[in-house]
């Protein structure tokens, strides 16, 4: 018995020479390992041993067994080791470049305005998407039963509180800031607003808007006009015309609407200004003395004026998309080319 032990080991360590890949080292576990291989057979043969020769045997067998499963072992892992260090890439092929990110439209428009703001001493300031009816409407002089609710179709959000809302506009941010900051105020607020508005090539459910407010003695409504003129030359250049048109809104006194003359015809008319040459970029006002008043401003003593552009109109005005859906939809077709 001893002596077939050490036959079947110089037969393992041939076999054991033999292994050079992945195949030959199957061939070698099938030959000596599994259920029927020579090694689980002798394990099994110990059986038949007589007693008093067991231990010894046992013994032999069981060093041999050891012995076969380490090496197997580190040749396994050695071929693993080999396969893994195969180089997986052909440095021959030409380079892939890879995609680079950029900045989305309306983040860009967005950073425009503000540089343009922050050049004429305004700073950014922020509010919250979940606002109450007193800062979203009433605060802002919308009374309850006021029609001008009706403009804006408002997200309720059903809260035991009552009265939470998804913000309509984001004119609630003036009111946070003239509670809770000293004057003279001159601040941009940007961020996203919602409306239960169908969508359309015009139109989004959830958009992006910027407010602007400034308070001080003696703002007069020269200060706003030259205030939006500035920057729609900045932002549109030095040739775009300008028009203020007569408007409404319940927190601003008077009230207007700037039109700029259409990117696409020079005002001459077309599709896009619907043949009016005009296109209207934002509303804006002088700030009612109500609104001072329900803020603890003293109208006598100060006024403001306030503006608010849509961002994504205003992204369309410089890129030239003229459907409000393709900024969302991420194709990166589109995306790339601005
Ligand atoms: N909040 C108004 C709107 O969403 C825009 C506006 C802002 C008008 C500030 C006047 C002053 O339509």
């Amino acid at each position: 018995m001893i002596a077939d032990i050490s036959i079947i080991k110089q037969n393992i360590e041939q076999d054991f020479a033999t292994i050079k890949d992945a195949e030959s080292l199957e061939q070698f576990r099938l030959k000596h390992l599994t259920k029927k291989g020579t090694l689980p057979v002798l394990v099994e043969s110990l059986r038949e041993i007589p007693k008093e020769d067991k231990p010894a045997i046992g013994k032999l067998i069981n060093e041999l067994r050891q012995y076969v499963e380490a090496t197997f072992k580190e040749f396994k892992e050695n071929l693993e080791a080999e396969e893994s260090s195969v180089p997986l890439i052909d440095t021959s092929l030409p380079g892939r470049m890879p995609l680079k990110g950029h900045i989305h439209p309306i983040k860009k428009t967005l950073d425009t305005i503000i540089s343009i703001f922050e050049g004429m001493g305004f700073t950014v300031a922020e509010g919250i998407d979940i606002e109450d009816d007193y800062h979203n409407y009433e605060a802002l002089n919308f009374a309850e039963d006021h029609p001008a609710r009706d403009m804006q179709d408002t997200f309720f959000i059903d809260d035991p509180r009552g009265d939470i809302l998804l913000r309509s506009h984001t004119s609630p941010v003036q009111i946070r800031m003239m509670k809770s900051h000293p004057i003279p105020i001159r601040s941009i607020m940007p961020g996203r607003v919602y409306r239960n508005e169908a969508l359309s090539a015009r139109s989004l459910a959830e958009f992006h808007q910027i407010e602007g407010l400034y308070i001080d003695k003696n703002v007069t409504f020269a200060d706003l006009k030259g205030t939006i003129v500035a920057f729609a030359k900045q932002m549109y250049g030095n040739n775009s015309q300008f028009r203020f048109r007569p408007s409404y809104f319940p927190f601003t006194e008077p009230s207007a609407e700037v039109d700029i003359s259409c990117y696409l015809c020079s005002g001459k008319g077309c599709r896009i200004c619907k043949h009016s040459g005009w296109l209207e970029i934002c509303g804006c006002g002088m700030v009612h003395p109500q609104v001072l008043k329900n803020c603890g401003i003293d109208p006598e003593e100060y006024s403001g004026f306030a503006f608010g552009f849509g961002i994504e109109r205003v992204t369309m005005l410089a890129t030239g998309i003229n459907d409000i859906r393709a900024l969302y939809e991420n194709d990166i077709r589109v995306l790339e080319q601005f």
